[in-house]
């Protein structure tokens, strides 16, 4: 029978985990203060104390606090009028949360192939789409097969990796589209100069509990657009038109973070440059050491990023490593060090096969060949050095029993 991967969090007892957070700050001072005052819920000093520091760092001007990343997303697709119906263009290769926010507002994705050096949306299939597959009707751009109305991109920046974002805007701008960015994976990422989450018209952050800073569950919309943060802070707060009067003229959603859960953030938020630090660093001994094994590849960063490596990934080339990356897994796991494939690229999920499909050739490719190490911020020395020497050992002995599993 085959073998279960042990992927979930939390990972085994004596198991060097994946991606754990990291609590070392102001966290227990601050939820004190919650709980010595009484305010615990979404009304309460720390969740816009939280919304102000996490826009200031990311440099936009209104940050709007919700219960976590995919309804942050959700809200930021309201606000940005994507309407039942509508297309929006979404790499296959993330994780599922921006692909059901898009189906929650009755609109449609559109799977885009994932570029091959850096595995984030291609630029050139996203032009090859809006280019030959749509065309303009009533000053509208409509895709030629589904007939339907084509209103944004989502660009995913995953792994703590900026999308190669200029080709991306000039035909958000070519084609007047909205760009939403997900930028639940890359808080403190840059494209270029500018920081991820201020490079299109919204953005949205997840602060659950492997992301870079946590909250235990939480998300983020960030946008310049003063209308849509209004509104996108009226829709989390179940649209309420009279405070007093329980009057509501549209529907609304219960969305806002907890005071309790924004007191974590804001302690959080006082570590992040540390964390960036600590994952920067962590992906440097990484990359160093496993650049020379062959048949792997280690994650790399553009010269136009500067990336987090909120999730430190390499490729596993079956033919040159001799084992491929899942058989890799179990060897790890048997060395109790937790690792995980990136997810199953979305156009071939179950639930999304009713929509339209186009080759991915290079996301099916790196979902079968990616795996994510242990890359917790507070990872000791002495766990690192074990994860680089067990993956030394298993390239030298690959045709070992204890690596030769099911390729
Ligand atoms: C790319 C991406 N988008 C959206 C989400 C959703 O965030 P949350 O889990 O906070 O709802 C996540 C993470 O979980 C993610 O990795």
């Amino acid at each position: 029978m085959e073998k279960k991967l042990t992927t979930e969090l939390p990972p085994k007892e004596g198991f060097t985990p994946l991606c754990v957070p990291e609590i070392r700050g102001n966290e227990w001072k601050y939820v004190k203060e919650c709980l010595d005052t009484g305010w615990v819920s979404s009304v309460g000093s720390f969740v816009e104390r939280f919304e102000l520091d996490v826009a200031k760092f990311v440099g936009t001007r209104f940050g709007v606090a919700a219960v976590n990343g995919t309804a942050a997303l959700h809200t930021a697709l309201l606000v940005a009028g994507v309407q039942p119906g509508d297309e929006v263009l979404i790499s296959t290769l993330t994780f599922i949360a921006p692909a059901n926010a898009i189906r929650y507002v009755g609109a449609w994705p559109v799977f885009v192939d994932a570029e091959p050096e850096y595995w984030q949306m291609d630029p050139a299939r996203v032009w090859d789409f809006l280019e030959n597959r749509c065309e303009w009707r009533r000053g509208n751009l409509h895709n030629k097969v589904t007939g339907r109305r084509v209103k944004a991109i989502m660009p995913v920046h995953i792994l703590g990796h900026p999308v190669h974002m200029d080709r991306i805007l000039e035909a958000a701008r070519k084609f007047n589209l909205v760009i939403i960015e997900d930028a639940t994976e890359s808080l403190g990422a840059k494209y270029r100069e500018s920081m991820v989450g201020t490079l299109g018209d919204i953005a949205c952050f997840s602060f659950n509990g492997n992301k870079i800073i946590t909250t235990g569950g939480g998300g983020m919309i960030v946008t310049d657009n003063e209308e849509w943060a209004r509104q996108a802070k009226y829709l989390t707060t179940q649209a309420k038109d009279d405070p007093v009067e329980y009057v509501h003229n549209e529907v609304g959603y219960n969305y806002r973070l907890t005071n309790l859960l924004a007191a974590v953030g804001c302690a959080q938020m006082e570590q992040l440059p540390s964390y960036i630090a600590a994952k920067r660093r962590i992906a440097s001994v990484y990359s160093k050491a496993l650049e020379a094994l062959p048949g792997i590849t280690p994650m790399r960063e553009a010269p136009w990023a500067y990336g987090t490596f909120w999730l430190y990934t390499i490729l596993v080339d079956r033919s040159a490593f001799g084992i491929d990356s899942r058989s890799l897994l179990r060897g790890l796991e048997e060395e109790k060090i937790q690792t995980r494939p990136l997810w199953q690229p979305i156009h071939l999920s179950k639930a999304f096969l009713d929509c339209e499909r186009f080759e991915c050739p290079v996301a099916e490719r790196l979902n079968r060949e990616a795996l994510s190490l242990p890359c917790s911020v507070g990872i000791s020395e002495e766990d690192l050095n074990t994860v680089v020497e067990v993956l030394i050992a298993s390239s030298k002995s690959r045709q070992s029993p204890r690596f030769a599993g099911s390729s």
